[in-house]
């Protein structure tokens, strides 16, 4: 396994619609133990394929931070068929270090997603998975958490995502 270096904001990968994976062969497989190492080494509790500057649709989440094999998730081809409810909860991604802010999200979703081995499943998941699963899923077309963000939270994002625009030139 090796650590792989995660990609900052404005990393243009960050901002790709990433494609299918349609190959289920040893080459993913190690793909995500390196994805799983270095989410873990972050450590972070999701990391999306993009962030380590591949652009294929495979997102890990897992709250426990390797503490917990049952809590790990690998969604390879995921996609959230269902939300319900709206909750409010700080989000930081490590593609923009040092900055957190409120999102709301759905409090509930259901996502179908393919494994290693290419069989498909669905998941129901609630509160801070589903909260993990939306931000994770969302980097697989491009999207960042501070896209959801309004007015003076807005606001504080666009200094945050100056600053580091200046941090990566210089
Ligand atoms: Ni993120």
């Amino acid at each position: 396994m090796a650590r792989l270096p995660i990609r900052i904001y404005p990393d243009p990968v960050l901002r790709v619609r990433c494609v299918e994976v349609e190959t289920f062969d040893e080459e993913i497989a190690t793909l995500v133990a390196d994805m799983k190492e270095t989410m873990i080494a972050a450590p972070g509790i999701g990391l999306a394929a993009p962030q380590i500057g591949v652009e294929s649709r495979i997102a890990l989440v897992d709250l426990s931070v390797g503490e917990e094999e049952s809590e790990f998730y690998v969604l390879i081809n995921p996609e959230i068929t269902s939300g319900e409810g709206e909750g409010v909860e700080a989000e930081g991604c490590l593609s923009i270090p040092d900055f957190t802010e409120k999102v709301t999200r759905p409090t509930q979703v259901s996502v179908t997603y393919q494994d290693l081995h290419g069989e498909r499943h669905t998941l129901q998941a609630d509160g801070w998975l589903a909260r993990a699963i939306c931000h994770e899923l969302d980097h697989l077309d491009g999207v960042l958490f501070v896209d959801h963000l309004k007015g003076l939270r807005r606001e504080r994002a666009k200094r945050a995502l100056r600053r580091l625009i200046r941090e990566q030139e210089s």
